[in-house]
């Protein structure tokens, strides 16, 4: 018995030198302590000694039994720790390599635009309001003086969802919700940018742009004058479209000013002088403006003997063109990462 044990001891030995990876070990350790395993079969034969030997037995059995598993666990602790360097000395990082490169996105031209009016008239004192894109035609229209039926309306092509709401023609809309919201009528300095749409069937235009509103509004006594409307678009188009811009005011009509004007740049392309682009007239048209007409006024509150106002608003869309000389509108709205990587480097210039 004794002789046999020592045999198996001997050739787990043996067998343990042999073994190249963790399965082997696995597989290893099944033949030799498994139940099949010759050990597990000497102890089931305990029964058949006598009790004065079974003991022994039993002893010796579960000595080499305790030997062989004490080996395998070094064994495969040795194993584990190969395989754990060998993964790490084949995963090293090596910092000094170049890194891949990442793809840094840039702002769009039409929101730097927006950030900068917001920045501006931030700058002078305004509030950056808002208003819903799906407006009503109380506010898109009725509000501004610009009754059913009012024949104003039809240069403004208007995506109706029911007989009361469509998406709104103009941020205009948002005059007349903030002098409604501002229930103690207090004075007002307000610029809202945002999204406008127009059923526009020609080539040319969008039915979604951009639009950016302005409004003032205080005492008949203090400065609220046309001057004061033309010094405050003066700063927005030189800071917006450039340094030498020069503005023309012409009489112009809109519902919901009196008077009212449309405002012309010096063309930003040939200077004044007369181009393709200005149709040889060295002006381009950018702005709407006047004053605020007296039925607006009482209509959303304010009392038109007291209190008196400005507004403006443009296409921030073709502010943008002017800007960085985006020749088609189709531009900055395909999205092409090559045309709207640029304009970083272009605001640094
Ligand atoms: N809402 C006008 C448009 O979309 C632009 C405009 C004109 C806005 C005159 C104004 C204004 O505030 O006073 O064409």
């Amino acid at each position: 018995m004794k002789e046999k044990l020592e045999e198996i001891a001997s050739k787990a030995k043996e067998e343990m030198e042999k073994i190249q990876n963790l399965q082997e070990l696995q597989d290893l350790k099944i033949k030799l302590l498994g139940k099949k395993s010759e050990l597990s079969n000497m102890l089931k034969g305990l029964g058949e000694l006598s009790a004065e030997e079974r003991p022994k037995v039993g002893n010796m059995v579960n000595q080499v039994r305790k030997e062989i598993e004490e080996s395998m666990a070094k064994a495969e602790e040795k194993m584990k720790a190969a395989s754990l360097n060998q993964k790490l000395e084949k995963e090293k990082i090596d910092i000094t390599m170049p890194s891949t490169k990442i793809k840094r996105g840039s702002k769009h031209p039409i929101n730097r635009v927006i950030e900068d009016i917001q920045d501006l008239f931030v700058s002078m004192g305004y509030d950056v309001v808002d208003g819903p894109e799906l407006e009503t035609d109380e506010f898109c229209f009725e509000r501004l003086n610009l009754p059913a039926g009012h024949p104003a309306r039809d240069m403004q092509d208007s995506f109706y969802i029911t007989n009361e709401y469509l998406l709104r023609t103009q941020t205009s809309a948002v005059q007349a919700r903030t002098m409604l919201a501002n229930t103690e009528k207090s004075p007002i300095r307000m610029v809202c940018t945002g999204k406008t749409y127009r059923r526009e069937d020609d080539a040319t235009h969008s039915h979604q742009f951009n639009q950016v509103e302005g409004l003032v509004i205080d005492k008949k006594e203090l400065n609220v004058s046309l001057a004061d409307l033309k010094g405050t678009l003066e700063v927005f188009v030189k800071k917006m479209i450039g340094a030498n811009s020069e503005l023309r005011f012409r009489p112009s009509y809109f519902p919901f000013t009196e008077p009212s004007y449309e405002v012309d740049v010096t063309c930003f392309k040939c200077g004044g002088k007369g181009c393709p682009l200005c149709k040889k007239t060295g002006w381009i048209e950018v702005l709407g403006a006047g004053m605020v007409h007296p039925n607006v006024l009482e209509m959303n509150g304010y009392d038109p003997n007291e209190y008196a106002g400005f507004a403006f608003g443009t296409g921030i869309d073709r502010l943008a063109m002017f800007r960085y000389g985006i020749t088609d509108m189709r531009y900055l709205y395909t999205n092409d990462v090559k045309f709207l990587s640029q304009f970083d480097r272009k605001d640094e210039e």
